[in-house]
C-alpha cells in the first residue's frame, strides 16, 4: 500500500457497493483491485476472487472497501475459525488458507523490494512457516475501555470484547477471566500486557493506567484473582510509545529456554512473539556464519547474540533498552558465553564508536522504522564482510537495502519467517555480502 492512508484526504463514502475483481493481496492485509482507473483496497478479500464490496472511505488516490459478499471465491479462501474475525482488528487474513498466507507474504516482500528498493530478481530462500497456525503468541497487549477487555477493531480505537483469542498461547487464554476481573476492580486500566514463558509456565503482567494505582489493591487482586504462575504484576503509565514503570509486585522477570539456551526476560524487555519457530529462527540467522568479530545491533536479550557467540571469536551486542542489555549480560553469564560483551547504546552511536575496527559480520534487527538517524551510513562505512538484516517491515527494509546495495553489497537472498500467522505482518531475514 502506497503512502499513509491517514495522510490522504478523506471523504466518507456512505452505503455504496461495487463489484470488484481482486488482483492480489497487499501489505496491510488488503485485497487490491483496479476498476475504472481507481484503486480499491478491500478488507477481507483474497486474491483472484470476485466480490461485492462496500465502500468505506474515498481517498484521493484510492478507496477503502470491505467485502460484503463473495461472488466467486478465491481458490485459497477458507472459513475463518474465530467468531470475532471481521470484527476484531487483530487478524486480517484468517480467511486465507495457511500455506497461501506464507506464499502471499513472499509475494508482498519481493514486490516491495522491487518497487521501493528497485531490487530485481530477488532470490527467495525457503520460508520458515509458523510451527502452529494458532496458539503461537506468548506476548499479548489487551485493550480495556468501557468495561470491555479485548482488541481494537480494524483501524479504530473501539474495543471488541473477546473471551479468548485463538492466536495466543492457551495458558494466556486461561488467565483472561481473572484479568477481566482485575480490570473490573480497577476501572482506570487502559491496557493489560501479558508475557508468558512456556518453558517455565510463568506469566508477567503489566497494568497500564493514567494515574498510579494503590499498590495494596494490586497486591490483593493478584493474590485473589490470578494463579500463582503469575509471578509478577507491574503498574505502568504510557507516554506515547513508551511505558514507564511505577512499581512491580513480585518478580519482574522470568526465563525462557530455546534449545540449549536460557534467556532471562524482564517485563520491560522484548522477546520474539512466536514460540513455535524460535529455534528455526535462530538457525536461519546464525546457521552458517563464522567470524572473528561480529556485532549484533538491536540485540534485545541476546536472542541471536548468544547462539552467534558459538560461531566465532567475539560478539558485541548493543541495544538502546537498558532492561534488555541487563538481561543479555545476565544470560551470557548463565550460559557461560564469555566471548560476548553487551553495551547499552543506540545503534548509530554504538557503530560510530567502532569506526575503523575490523568487523566481519553485523546482525541488524531494528524496530518497524528500520535503520534510523544515520545508522545506515555508519553501517556501510564500517564495511563488514556480511550483513544479516532481520526485518518486521518490508517497506523500511526495501528502503534500507536499496541504500546498502548502493555501497558495494550484494543481496544473496531473503526469506520470510512467518512470525504472525493470520495477520498481515511480514517478518524476514536478508543476507548480504560485501563485493570488494
Ligand atoms: C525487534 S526487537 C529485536 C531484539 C532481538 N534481536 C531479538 O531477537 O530478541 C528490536 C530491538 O531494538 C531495540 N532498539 C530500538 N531502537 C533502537 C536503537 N535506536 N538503537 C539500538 N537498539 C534499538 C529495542 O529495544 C529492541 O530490543
Amino acid at each position: 500500500m502506497r503512502g499513509s492512508p491517514s495522510s490522504e484526504t478523506r471523504k466518507e463514502a456512505g452505503e455504496r457497493t461495487i463489484r470488484l475483481s481482486i488482483e492480489k493481496l497487499v501489505y496491510g492485509g488488503y485485497g487490491l483491485s483496479r476498476s475504472e482507473n481507481r484503486v480499491y483496497l478491500v478488507r477481507y478479500a483474497a486474491p483472484k476472487e470476485l466480490v461485492d464490496a462496500e465502500i468505506l472511505e474515498e481517498r484521493k488516490s484510492f478507496s477503502e472497501a470491505t467485502v460484503k459478499r463473495v461472488v466467486i471465491p478465491s481458490p485459497v479462501r477458507r472459513d475463518p475459525f474465530c467468531p470475532h474475525f471481521g470484527e476484531c482488528g487483530g487478524c486480517q487474513i484468517q480467511h486465507i488458507d495457511y500455506p497461501a498466507q506464507v506464499f502471499l507474504k513472499e509475494e508482498i516482500l519481493t514486490e516491495t523490494l522491487r518497487r521501493i528498493g528497485k531490487i530485481k530478481d530477488v532470490k527467495l530462500l525457503d520460508p520458515i512457516p509458523s510451527g502452529q497456525e494458532t496458539g503461537y503468541r506468548v506476548r499479548v497487549q489487551l485493550k480495556v475501555k468501557g468495561g470491555k477487555v479485548g482488541f481494537f477493531r480494524w483501524r479504530s480505537r473501539e474495543v471488541v470484547e473477546i473471551d479468548s483469542c485463538p492466536l495466543v498461547h492457551p495458558r494466556i487464554n486461561g488467565i483472561l477471566p481473572g484479568l477481566r476481573e482485575v480490570a473490573r476492580h480497577i476501572p482506570e486500566i487502559q491496557e493489560i500486557h501479558v508475557f508468558y514463558s512456556p518453558t517455565e509456565d510463568e506469566f508477567l503482567v503489566k497494568l497500564i493506567t493514567p494515574t498510579e494505582v494503590d499498590r495494596n489493591l494490586i497486591s490483593r487482586l493478584k493474590e485473589d484473582l490470578l494463579p500463582a504462575e503469575v509471578v509478577g504484576v507491574g503498574n505502568y503509565s504510557r507516554l506515547r510509545l513508551f511505558l514507564n514503570r511505577r512499581y512491580f509486585i513480585g518478580r519482574d522477570h522470568t526465563y525462557v529456554k530455546v534449545g540449549k539456551w536460557t534467556f532471562r526476560v524482564s517485563a520491560d524487555s522484548f522477546f520474539q512473539v512466536n514460540h513455535t519457530l524460535w529455534e528455526r529462527f535462530i538457525e536461519a540467522v546464525v546457521g552458517d556464519v563464522s567470524f572473528r568479530k561480529a556485532l549484533d545491533l538491536h540485540c534485545g536479550v541476546g536472542f541471536f547474540t548468544l547462539p552467534l557467540s558459538e560461531r566465532g571469536n567475539f560478539v558485541e551486542g548493543s541495544d538502546s533498552n537498558p532492561s534488555a542489555v541487563d538481561d543479555a549480560q545476565y544470560s551470557a553469564r548463565i550460559n557461560g558465553r564469555d566471548n560476548t560483551v553487551f553495551v547499552k547504546s543506540d545503534a548509530y552511536r554504538f557503530l560510530k564508536g567502532r569506526a575503523g575496527e575490523m568487523v566481519d559480520l553485523v546482525v541488524l534487527d531494528p524496530p518497524r522504522g528500520g535503520l534510523e538517524g544515520g545508522e545506515g551510513e555508519v553501517l556501510v562505512k564500517s564495511r563488514p564482510g556480511r550483513i544479516i538484516y532481520v526485518s518486521c517491515n518490508p517497506s523500511t527494509l526495501a528502503r534500507d537495502l536499496k541504500f546498502i546495495l548502493k555501497h558495494g553489497y550484494r543481496l544473496e537472498g531473503v526469506r520470510v519467517v512467518d512470525m504472525f500467522p493470520q495477520t498481515y505482518h511480514v517478518e524476514s531475514v536478508s543476507y548480504l555480502t560485501l563485493q570488494e
